[in-house]
């Protein structure tokens, strides 16, 4: 078991991160939160596999929650879905202290921390992250949000849990794409914070890419909790140094706004993301033309996804300066200059994005 605290002004809360703990989880939560009601929202595909479990645990903990169950996919994160939940948690004459269960990928962590965090003006959230990319990113740090037809996570809240607790155990039910979603994210991680974390992922990217033992995922959950926990507790709001775990993210939104979200997971947009980012960063000098193709090395060990062959540089940079973070025309990204190290948020202009997309797709991937 690994237990990684989330420090902030005011709060704290744990991350629980123990393979084969789905089914006592019950417990850890009725400890934490007290003989609560509340819901459990999740997606079909969780609720399929895993949704049986965590009914049975929360039960024999003689806790009473009901279960709501929207559909999977990016479209559930939506004020449509959020209306419905919203009725539903009314009907069910929830109050204050009723505690809401966010139960899956990051769809659900979003979609759930934002009903959450609005219904009622805000409820205890607990998030129990299902997918990898979840697990190592999203149920950690506070932000929920749905989506609007003009973009992405245009909606949304600061609203830390109550706790977080995932088994790495139900993630060997996953994807081979979504896997590969939640590693872009990890190696982020090691990029930004911390190079040695980096290069022993990569040395065992086979390994986790084939996630047939999900306890063997425990401790690189846990680094990647470590790093985030502490991002976040310097910076809860994104104003400062939290803006750094947008490494790949300027260039991943683009493609993954440019794919039509769906084509590419997240995570996988990440990684192309990544390699724009180092890409900037060795033209302009920051990073050594030898510790650049290194990198890079490291980052094509993972099988990479195909990128929509018909996006144009220009197509993509339209989606890049539609995206929120984009204030006042200004774009910016995250460049290394001695990765894991020194890495910093820099405004970066249209041409060095084209000449980056460029550099992406005459790529040869294997
Ligand atoms: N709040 C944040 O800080 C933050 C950070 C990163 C990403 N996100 C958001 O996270 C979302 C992506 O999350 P995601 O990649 O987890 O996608 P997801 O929630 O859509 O899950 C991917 C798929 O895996 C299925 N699934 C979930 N757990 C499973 C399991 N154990 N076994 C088998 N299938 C399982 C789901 O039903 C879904 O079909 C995006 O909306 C993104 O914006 C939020
Ligand atoms: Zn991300």
């Amino acid at each position: 078991m690994n237990r990684v605290k989330v420090d902030l002004d005011g709060s704290s809360y744990p991350i629980i991160i123990e393979a084969n703990s789905l089914s006592s989880t019950g417990k850890v939560i009725r400890e934490r939160v007290g003989q609560k009601k509340g819901v459990i929202i999740t997606d079909e595909n969780v609720d399929r596999l895993y949704g049986p479990a965590l009914e049975d645990t929360l039960e024999n903990e003689g806790l009473r929650f009901t279960k709501l169950v929207v559909q999977p996919g990016e479209a559930s994160k939506s004020l449509s879905t959020a209306e419905r939940l919203y009725k539903e948690l009314a009907e069910l004459q929830l109050h204050r202290d009723s505690v809401v269960l966010a139960f899956g990928g990051g769809v659900i962590g979003d979609l759930a921390g934002f009903v959450g965090s609005t219904f009622l003006r805000g409820l205890p959230v607990v998030q129990i992250p299902t997918t990898l990319l979840a697990q190592v990113d999203s149920s950690v740090g506070g932000k929920t949000a749905v989506n609007l037809s003009r973009g992405k996570n245009l909606v949304g809240t600061f609203h830390q849990p109550e706790m977080v607790v995932m088994d790495p155990v139900v993630l060997e039910t996953l994807s081979s794409e979504d896997v590969r979603s939640g590693l872009g994210e990890v190696l982020k991680y090691g990029l930004v914070w911390d190079e040695n974390f980096f290069w022993k992922a990569v040395d065992n990217i086979e390994l986790f890419e084939n996630v047939e033992n999900g306890a063997g995922l425990e401790s690189l959950i846990s680094r990647c909790c470590e790093i985030k926990a502490e991002v976040v507790g310097r910076d809860e709001l994104d104003r400062g140094i939290r803006q750094i775990l947008n490494f790949g993210h300027t260039i991943g939104h683009g493609i993954e706004a440019g794919s039509g979200y769906g084509e590419l997971r997240h995570g996988e947009a990440v990684i192309w993301g990544m390699i724009g980012d180092i890409w900037i960063s060795q033209d302009r000098g920051y990073l050594a033309e030898e510790t650049f193709s290194r990198i890079l090395g490291g980052l094509t060990r993972l099988s990479l996804p195909s990128l929509p062959d018909d996006l144009t540089g220009t197509e993509l940079l339209e989606y890049i300066t539609r995206d929120k973070k984009v204030r006042g025309g200004v774009i910016n990204s995250v460049l290394l200059r001695e990765p894991g190290e020194k890495v910093d948020v820099e405004q970066v202009s249209e041409a060095e994005l084209k000449d980056a997309w460029e550099f992406l797709t005459g790529l040869e991937v294997n």
